[in-house]
């Protein structure tokens, strides 16, 4: 029988993990064993694992290490391990900074990756544009990282650490990535479905039009993990990359606002343009960390979908 290439998913119940196994356990005679992590719960919600009913499931906990042990007599050494966990929402990074940074600095899984023959396994890590200061528009990757959060310091400490541990790896600066729901609803409440739902209410709501972001639709992102994937497999050179990760276009809050407006038909009046310095969020948020995604382009080949056409695909089924 043919081996497989096996494939490991560090938080596939999150957002952009369900995403991601759902794809992946979608190609037809798939040449990927999969298996992914949890966190929260002792066992993966059902519906997603009714729906990739071939792959593993470990608890895993990136703070201890608990669980990889388990991954490595069950599995065994993967070819490509597709880091998704994180605490991803700032605010939470910014209540409890010790716990962002020994979760987002994903020490205790690159630990146990060097107990494996290095150069089989590519390690894809998923980074974010916060680490940008925020103070100009279209960074490009070899601009200066200053982030001004510790969300930002935390992905920073992040990339740092696997520059130094880690032989193969792609890394990911992300901007907000944007979607339909996953099989088993998140928790945390997803950027386009908030703006439909708040302006279908007819009530006026205030939105920044002073901060700036690439946004990125979540296939497109499933889309280069998966050419990452396939490139190292088939190719098997050593890889140390890094991606910005965006849309192509950049949009403030405002103009995130009236595309979902104008889409789904809502009175764009409700929409009230505010400075982002007038609202305290409990966290700094950059003003303006658009990308250059040239390199992205260049590298895979990938264009990634225009926000408005994201933003139809999203709400198609809502
Ligand atoms: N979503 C965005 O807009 C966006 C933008 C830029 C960058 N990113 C980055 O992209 C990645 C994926 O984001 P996402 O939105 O999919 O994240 P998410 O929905 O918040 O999912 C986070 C994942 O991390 C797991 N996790 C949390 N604490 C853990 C721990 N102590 N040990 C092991 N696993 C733990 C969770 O497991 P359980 O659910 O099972 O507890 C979940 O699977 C993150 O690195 C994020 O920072 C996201």
């Amino acid at each position: 029988m043919e081996r497989k290439n096996k494939v490991l998913i560090i938080g596939g119940t999150g957002y952009l993990g369900q995403h991601l196994l759902q794809r992946l356990s979608q190609i037809k005679d798939t040449p990927f064993d999969l298996a992914f992590t949890h966190y929260s719960t002792s066992t993966p919600p059902q519906p997603l694992l009714d729906a990739i009913p071939h792959s593993l499931a470990f608890h895993v906990d990136l703070q201890s290490g608990e669980g990889f042990q388990a991954i490595s007599r069950q599995f065994g050494q993967p070819h490509v391990v597709v880091n998704c966990a994180a605490i991803s929402v700032p605010r939470a990074c910014e209540k409890d900074p010790a716990t962002a940074m020994s979760i987002n600095v994903p020490r205790s899984l690159i630990n146990w990756l060097s107990s494996f023959q290095e150069r089989y396994t590519l390690l894809i890590h998923l980074s974010t544009d916060q680490v940008y200061e925020g103070v100009k528009s279209f960074y490009k990757e070899e601009d200066e990282t200053v982030p001004v959060n510790v969300y930002g310091k935390s992905k920073v400490a992040a990339e740092q650490f696997i520059y130094k541990k880690c032989s193969n790896f792609a890394i990911l600066r992300s901007s907000i990535i944007f979607g339909p729901q996953t099989i088993s609803p998140v928790p945390k409440s997803l950027p386009i479905q908030w703006i439909d739902a708040v302006l279908s209410k007819g009530e006026q709501v205030e939105f920044f039009h002073d901060e700036f972001r690439c946004p990125v639709y979540v296939k497109d992102v499933v889309a280069i993990i998966l050419s990452l994937t396939n490139i190292w497999i088939s190719e098997h050179k050593q890889m140390q990359l890094l991606l910005n990760v965006g849309g192509p276009d950049r949009v403030s809050r405002v103009q995130m606002a009236e595309a979902v407006a104008d889409i789904r038909g809502h009175n764009a009046a409700l929409i009230k343009p505010v400075s982002s310095s007038s609202v305290d969020r409990g966290v700094i948020s950059p003003a303006d960390i658009s990308m250059d995604i040239s390199k992205l382009v260049q590298t895979l080949n990938i264009v990634p979908t225009s926000f408005k056409d994201g933003v139809k695909l999203t709400l198609e089924n809502a």
